[in-house]
């Protein structure tokens, strides 16, 4: 089940890392080790078109709660769809950034499992109007959430050209940022992905083979305008009192400014070591919120099929009862 459809004929997303996510969301090895249906409360941060979400309610009891969310108001009504034929399924049209009030206004304390694709998804990218490719002509937008939020057209409009260098430099890594942004500030209008592209094209003065020159830039103006990284910061912070003791985080990223961020979060709390502790005469010993955390990379046979999937990464560690975690560091004292 690694093509997963799409409620709209148009367009689909191959789901990356499907079997490997939803074992590490339940805390097995591999989806043969679940023997019986299980019950309990998890969350797809990232539904998309619910590659992941599907095969999780494969293995889920008539009496456990899945719940999904979205920013996008098209995954939203894919969700919506799969909600109106399975109870098991709640809709929430929200960032995963506020995951712990959204819980709680379904009742929702604590949660046995965790998961997130993050990114955008095969139907944004494929659907130049949303603005995300720079393969396909749309309106400059690449917001994920339609309803809310402000187009990248209009903030090219009133942002300076040494702001707009800095986040292609910080966002997109792009190391001819100031030459881009300027070419970029000349422009008219921001009306065409297309010509913002060819804007970008001809500013850049070193070509990556096999690269598009506004790969970068592209990348960097969508994950400010959604504010990618500072969501995922949210959602990693809350994981910890959302997840109860034994539940699993299991997170999917495309590119290693998020990758980094999963890293170091989950290393920070399996060992208890935090950066800032390192100037004080006395190292604070720290809870251990997580476990020893598990990486998992897609196989050469997924990235065959999936071009996609050759940058992801899948991270993620148990929950660990901190009591216990506490009780450890009194006992090494
Ligand atoms: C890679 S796709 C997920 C695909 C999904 N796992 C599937 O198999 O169909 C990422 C999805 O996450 C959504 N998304 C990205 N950032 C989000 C955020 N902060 N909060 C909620 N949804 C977000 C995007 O709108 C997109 O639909």
């Amino acid at each position: 089940m690694s093509n997963t459809p799409s409620t709209s004929a148009e367009f689909s997303h191959t789901t990356v890392l499907l079997h490997e996510t939803v074992a590490m969301v339940l805390g097995v090895k591999q989806l043969n080790d679940v023997t019986s249906k299980v019950s309990g409360v998890y969350v797809d941060a990232t539904f998309g078109r619910g590659g992941h979400s599907r095969l999780l309610l494969e293995y889920l009891a008539p009496e456990a709660t899945l719940v999904v969310f979205d920013k996008d108001p098209q995954a939203i009504a894919a969700a919506e769809a799969l909600a109106a034929q399975d109870a098991r399924i709640k809709v929430v049209h929200d960032s995963f950034a506020n995951l712990t009030n959204n819980l709680q206004a379904l009742g929702i304390d604590q949660v046995d499992g965790l998961m997130a694709d993050l990114g955008v998804s095969s139907p944004q990218l494929d659907d130049g109007a949303r603005g995300f490719s720079f393969m396909r002509d749309g309106a400059v937008d690449m917001r994920m959430d339609t309803t809310r939020g402000e187009p990248v057209s209009e903030w090219l409009q009133r942002v300076s050209a040494d702001e707009l260098a800095d986040v292609l430099y910080q966002y997109g890594e792009e190391r001819h940022s100031r030459k881009i942004a300027r070419a970029i500030k000349a422009m008219e209008s921001y009306t065409s992905t297309l010509q913002l592209a060819e804007v970008i094209k001809q500013a850049h003065p070193a070509w990556q083979k096999g690269k598009h020159p506004a790969t970068q830039s592209f990348q960097a103006m969508r994950i400010f305008i959604n504010n990618e990284l500072g969501d995922v910061e949210a959602f990693l912070a809350q994981s910890i009192g959302v997840l109860k003791a034994g539940g699993m985080l299991a997170v999917i990223s495309f590119h290693s400014l998020e990758d980094r961020l999963i890293k170091q979060f989950l290393q920070r709390h399996s060992r208890g070591q935090y950066e800032e502790d390192a100037h004080l005469p006395i190292i604070p010993k720290r809870p251990k919120y997580f476990g020893k955390p598990k990486r998992v990379g897609p196989s050469d046979q997924e990235v065959k099929a999936n071009p996609r999937a050759r940058s992801a990464w899948l991270r993620g560690a148990e929950r660990s009862d901190v009591a216990l975690a506490q009780d450890k560091v009194q006992d090494e004292d």
